[in-house]
């Protein structure tokens, strides 16, 4: 069961349907699932595959994808499945469009995950338009949220995720949990078409964290959702502190949400890093002679 004053939805980071299957036990209930090409890299039948010397054409990996995303959305027919497109440095605004329309007749409860990159920016200004859902992806700056608010306009509510990569911060002596805080506050006066997602969770301290600071959803991994189930599925009281142990501290711009997409700095070292990675573990499970 849900606890009564949960309202952040709670998604799993994973591409494991037994995973799914084993949390949704254990909570009693989960709202979606977040997947990437990392995670389906470490999907069992994937790394069997691999291990077995037996990789995905590069069609057959997408039927993978396909049948993987429709078990996870037939378990979790009321919830959101995020499926994130392929996309190096030089993947085209095009390239992402064909495969995010795609993806989208896969399942009907589909968020196509699209980096939050001047391509992906442009993608999902198209997207949106036609009315489709998107998860905005390896976000590290404010400024990139406010240009994922300002390309997205227009946009229905809960239509939108934007997804800030806390735990990647964090790894590079940042508190991740501020950015988080910054971009609630950025969102607060605005007409809401954008819901943050949590994500990059590595701890139970994070998960409360993004609890207390009232995050609209939150994706962590299962053994953060397992933990918190074992621990009683607990709520951060009024008087809860994070603790940053010594992290340095992310400070609040004060950004307009006005302008155009385009007019924010969206680079992000972490975004490139991020988005090399994607791509690598995308290709590892493919046989690039087929
Ligand atoms: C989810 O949408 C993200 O892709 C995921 O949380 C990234 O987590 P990581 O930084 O642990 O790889």
């Amino acid at each position: 069961m849900r606890p009564d004053n949960l309202k952040t939805r709670i998604f799993l980071d994973g591409a494991d349907p037994e995973e799914t299957r084993q949390v949704m036990a254990s909570l009693g209930f989960l709202d979606g699932q977040t997947t990437n090409p990392s995670l389906l890299a470490k999907n069992p039948e994937a790394e069997a595959h691999k291990v077995a010397g037996n990789k995905f054409s590069s069609t057959a990996i997408y039927d993978f994808y396909k049948t993987l995303c429709q078990e996870l959305s037939a378990l979790l027919p009321k919830g959101s499945i995020s499926i994130e497109v392929y996309a190096d440095a030089g993947t085209t605004v095009e390239e992402m469009l064909t495969q995010a329309r795609t993806f989208d007749t896969w399942i009907p409860n589909a968020h196509i995950k699209l980096p939050t990159t001047a391509a992906g920016l442009a993608a999902a200004a198209v997207l949106t338009g036609e009315g489709r859902r998107v998860n905005m992806t390896l976000v590290f700056s404010q400024a990139q949220a406010a240009a994922v608010y300002a390309a997205t306009r227009g946009a229905g509510p809960g239509d939108v995720f934007l997804s800030p990569f806390i735990g990647r911060l964090d790894d590079r002596g940042e508190n991740g949990m501020d950015l988080i805080k910054n971009i609630l506050a950025m969102y607060a006066p605005s007409d809401g078409h954008v819901q943050v997602l949590t994500a990059s969770v590595r701890s139970m301290e994070h998960f409360m964290c993004a609890l207390a600071l009232g995050s609209d959803l939150i994706t962590a991994p299962a053994k953060v959702l397992l933990a918190w189930a074992e621990a009683g599925k607990p709520l951060p009281g009024k008087n809860y502190v994070y603790n940053a142990k010594g992290l340095t501290p992310i400070p609040d711009e004060a950004l307009t949400l006005a302008k155009s997409w385009q007019d924010y700095p969206i680079g992000h070292p972490l975004t490139d890093a991020g988005l090399t990675k994607f791509a690598a573990d995308w290709n590892s499970l493919i046989d690039m002679t087929s």
